[in-house]
């Protein structure tokens, strides 16, 4: 019985034939190169499940619970002929006790207005808090609860409309590439455009 002279590990047997040692030997290489083949993926893996993360960690929201800003989108996933493109805003949610991971916490419209300008607007109706919908063929936000609708810059252009408002804006941050909106709701049904605390 001698050490096994490629160093993959346990005890090699002077007596074994040439067939079953040829057998073992390419067993071992499988077993090398399928060790290869994990450490490889894992290294190719690591960047992208780290990626996804980061887009759905805490750390994609900077400030504190009433005030925060979060990370939504990339300049580069906004169309750019300004079209507006729903996005949902997810958030971490942690306290003392609980750490809920990512949740989503509402949706808004991101519109490019300019080669490094966004607006975002809130999807909720500030008539009664439906969500509106974008309309392409009609170049609109239509809200279905009272058929009323929105200009394409959230704006009132239904004279019938109940909305004692427009969509409400949301504030916009640019860092680099990265979109970040501070997303908050506002009372419905009031004219004046009052967070919800
Ligand atoms: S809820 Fe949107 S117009 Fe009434």
């Amino acid at each position: 019985m001698s050490r096994d002279p490629d160093g993959v590990g346990g005890i090699s047997d002077p007596d074994m034939s040439e067939s079953e040692s040829s057998t073992t030997a390419s067993r071992r290489s499988f077993l090398k190169e399928g060790a290869a083949c994990v450490v490889g993926a894992c290294c190719v893996g690591v960047p992208a499940v780290a990626g996804l993360v980061a887009w759905l960690d805490p750390l994609s929201q900077d400030g504190s619970s009433g005030d925060v800003a979060t990370r939504v989108a990339t300049l580069n996933a906004l169309p750019a002929d300004g079209t507006p493109q729903r996005v949902t805003v997810v958030r971490g949610r942690s306290d003392a006790w609980t750490r809920d991971g990512a949740v989503p916490v509402g949706a808004i419209y991101l519109r490019k207005t300019g080669e490094r300008a966004v607006q975002a607007l809130h999807s909720m109706c500030p008539h009664a808090g439906c969500f509106v919908d974008y309309q392409a063929a009609r170049g609109v936000f239509f809200c279905p609860c009272h058929d009323s609708t929105f200009a394409v810059d959230g704006s009132i252009n239904d004279p019938h409309s109940p909305s004692p408002r427009g969509l409400d804006a949301l504030e916009v941050e640019l860092k680099g590439d990265e979109v970040w909106v501070r997303f908050r709701n506002y009372r419905t049904g009031i004219q004046q455009k009052v967070p919800v605390s």
